[in-house]
This record gives C-alpha cells, structure tokens and sequence, in this order.
C-alpha cells in the first residue's frame, strides 16, 4: 500500500496546487487510482457538464446525447450519455470500455474514460474542435472551409484509421456505422473517427428501441443490410460512400441532383464510365483541386462501394492506393445497391440486378478477413466460430438519418 501511495504521490507532482504528502488520505489517493484506471466520478462530469445542460449538448445519435464539457485540470470532453435501452451488465460494461480506452490512434478518437452511476453509463471522450464532418461539408456556408487539400488529408487519415482498427489494433475491430457524423475534426483539420466498438458495447441491439444502432441509411453495404453479413468489407463500403460525398459534397442518402442516377453511388458510377467522373466533384473545389488526385479518388470511392465484397480493396490497399501513385488500378464494377444482389464480375453482363434475393452465399472467401476475432460484431457472428462466418447473420434494423 505504501509502494502505491509513494508511487500515486509522484504521479501528482506535476498538477498544480497539488496537496502536500501529509494532505493526501485515503479517500483522495483512491480518487487518483480511479482516474489511472480510467473510471470517473459522476460528479465529475455533472460538474464538467453543468449538469448535462441543454447548451452543453452537442447532438445527439442512436446511442444517447453527447454533452461538450470542461475538467477542473481544464481538458475539454465530449460526454456521451448511453441510453437507457442497453441492457448490457456493469462489469460487461465496464470490460468493454477498458478495452476501447486502449484503442489508440492519430485518426482514432481517443476514450478517455467510463462512468456508471446508478442505470445510467457513460463515456468520456476527448473533446474534438472541429466537431464533426458532416456540420461542415454539407452546410452551404461552411464548406468553403473544406478545400481540396484538407478533404484529400481527410480521406487518407480515414483510410489510415480504418486501417488500423481492421488490422493493427489488438484485435481486429469493425467499425459498423463510418459516416460523416462519426468523423470528427481536430484544430488541425486532422481527421478521427468516433464511435468504435458500439456494437460491443451494445450487444442485443435486435431489442434496441433506437434503431440507428446498426447503422444508417447511405453508408450500409447491402450484403449488411439485406442479410446482416458484417465484415470489415461493410466499412471499406461506407469509406467509399464517404469518399464520394467528401469530393461531390452531396449526402448519398439524400441525393437530389435532378439526374437518372437514384444515388450519389449510381450517378458517380455512369459519370465514370463516361470518363466524365470529375462531373461529380463539388464546385467549390474548383479553385483548389488537383484533377489528377480527384480522379484517382473517385476511383478508389467506387472500387470501395462495389456490390460485390470481395471486389471491394481492403483499407490496406486503399492506403497503398492513396499513398503514392498506383501503376495500375482494377476497374470498378457497379456500386452495391441496397436492395439489390450483387453482381459478380464473371456473370454476362446483360444480367440484371434482383431486387429482395436472399441468394448470398456463404462460400465467399472475403470471409477469411471478417468476422474471425473481431471486437466489433453482431451478435450473430460473435457467436460463430473464428474464421467461419454463419450461413445467415442477422438483418440489421435500418436507421434514418
Ligand atoms: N468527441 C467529440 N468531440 C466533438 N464533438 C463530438 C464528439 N463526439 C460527438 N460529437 C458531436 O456530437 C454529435 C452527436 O454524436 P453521436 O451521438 O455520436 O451521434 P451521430 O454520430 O449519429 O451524429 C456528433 O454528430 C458530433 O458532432
Ligand atoms: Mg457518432
């Protein structure tokens, strides 16, 4: 015990106003220990927070609202009060969170910590300055502030996060719900992606009543939707949606650019085979963009969005692709339609799409580098056995956005 106060009494030495050693009790050395293991106080962030006040909210998702706050030592927080409908237990909770917490990198926001108290969870974030993407690139107003350069840094910092959820973190983590709303912003316009691991965090979402948990609307890849098949071939499929919308400034789930294209995905798509992709490009890119790079991202946005998962690059060779000039890129297949089966490349063209099929199969090899020990799942695949995805996962419930 002696050991851990000396010990615990260093760690405060560089805190201003720190209390002497004769000042420290018990009390006070355990409210240390909390914050080491990452635990805070409720009050702590009722203080942080002024109480949860309304001008503190910050929006608010399928999973709770989000409170902006400020700690005594003066580190801003994004709050995320979890609603109520988990029924997920403490220590489950608890282990969870830990495990997030340990989930770090540059394009990755960082968990800060966890609180319970009494039913409530919470989850303590650092707080991002530019909040996030979608409160700049689809407000008029503001996109400006989005010039080429920033969205091209934004799109390999993504890239990068991604990557390494999939593949470097300890275990490999599906993300499940990449969108503009979920990529935040910092000071320097350097890109993190929020909201890793809810799905570990909300197990039984089939009972969640807010069905934006498993995903929304224009970013889910249709094997996801239609059948429930979660790999991490559905992120590479909402990175590209996130591609496009980066570069034309549109919202994939409400595209209205009075075309014959029903989506953002489709009108890319025929622009491109037409060689006229850069037509999708954002006016207000004009000034700013590189047309070669523009080009060349459009291209990685529809080989991410194919119907087909296996044809779908994965981060690793997105990263390759955005990090220098490729020598040879595949060229992209029809984008995936939710509600429509994909098409495999080796079929005669002239077949068309079937709408409502449940013809995925299950030998598809994309599931080497799915579900096997992944941190983020359904409940389904979780349940599997590592390497072997289930013939039928379970249907996602859809979300608005
Ligand atoms: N760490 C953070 N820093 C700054 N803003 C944040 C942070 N986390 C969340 N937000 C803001 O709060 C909003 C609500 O977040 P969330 O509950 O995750 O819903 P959603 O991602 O579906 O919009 C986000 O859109 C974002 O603008
Ligand atoms: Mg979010």
């Amino acid at each position: 015990m002696n050991k851990l106060k000396n010990s615990l009494q260093q760690l405060m030495k560089p805190f201003k106003n720190s209390p002497s050693k004769e000042e420290l009790d018990e009390e006070e050395l355990e409210k240390i220990a909390q914050q080491e293991q990452k635990l805070f106080p409720y009050e702590t962030l009722v203080a942080a927070t002024r109480d949860f006040h309304l001008t503190h909210k910050l929006g608010e998702g399928g999973f709770g609202p989000v409170y902006k706050g400020k700690l005594i030592d003066g580190r801003e927080i994004a709050v995320k009060k979890l609603s109520h409908s988990s029924t997920q237990g403490e220590k489950e909770f608890k282990n969870e969170a830990k495990l997030l917490a340990r989930v770090q990198h540059r394009n990755v926001v960082n968990l800060l910590g966890y609180c319970v108290h009494m039913e409530e969870k919470l989850l303590v974030y650092e707080y991002v300055f530019n909040e996030s993407l979608d409160k700049l690139l689809f407000k008029t107003n503001r996109r400006e502030e989005l010039d080429w350069k920033r969205r091209y840094e934004i799109i390999a910092g993504i890239a990068r996060g991604l990557l390494y959820l999939h593949e470097d973190s300890h275990n490999c983590i599906i993300h499940r719900d990449i969108k503009a709303s979920n990529i935040l912003l910092d000071d320097k316009w350097v890109p993190k992606i929020a909201d890793f691991g809810m799905a570990r965090l909300f197990p039984e979402d089939q009972t969640h009543v807010n069905t934006r948990v498993a995903g929304t609307n224009g970013y889910m890849a249709p094997e996801y939707v239609m059948h429930g098949h979660l790999s991490v071939k559905a992120d590479v499929f909402s990175f590209g949606v996130l591609v496009l919308e980066l570069i034309s400034g549109q919202r994939n789930s409400s595209f209205d650019m009075h075309t014959d294209a029903q989506n953002l995905l489709e009108w890319a798509y025929k622009l491109y085979k037409k060689g006229r992709s850069l037509e999708i490009m954002d006016p207000t890119l004009a000034s700013s963009a590189a047309t070669e790079l523009v080009a060349m991202c459009i291209q990685i946005g529809l080989l991410c969005v194919q119907g087909d998962p296996q044809l779908r690059p994965t981060m690793h060779r997105v990263v390759l692709m955005l990090s220098k000039k490729p020598g040879h890129m595949d060229e992209p297949t029809r984008p995936g339609l939710p509600g429509t089966r994909y098409r495999r490349s080796r079929r005669p063209s002239g077949l068309s799409s079937t709408v409502g099929t449940s013809g995925y199969r299950s030998d598809q090899s994309h599931t080497s580098e799915s579900t096997s020990n992944t941190l983020t799942t359904t409940a389904t695949t979780s349940a599997t056995t590592p390497g072997v995805e289930p013939d039928r996962g379970k249907r996602p419930m859809l979300s608005e956005e």
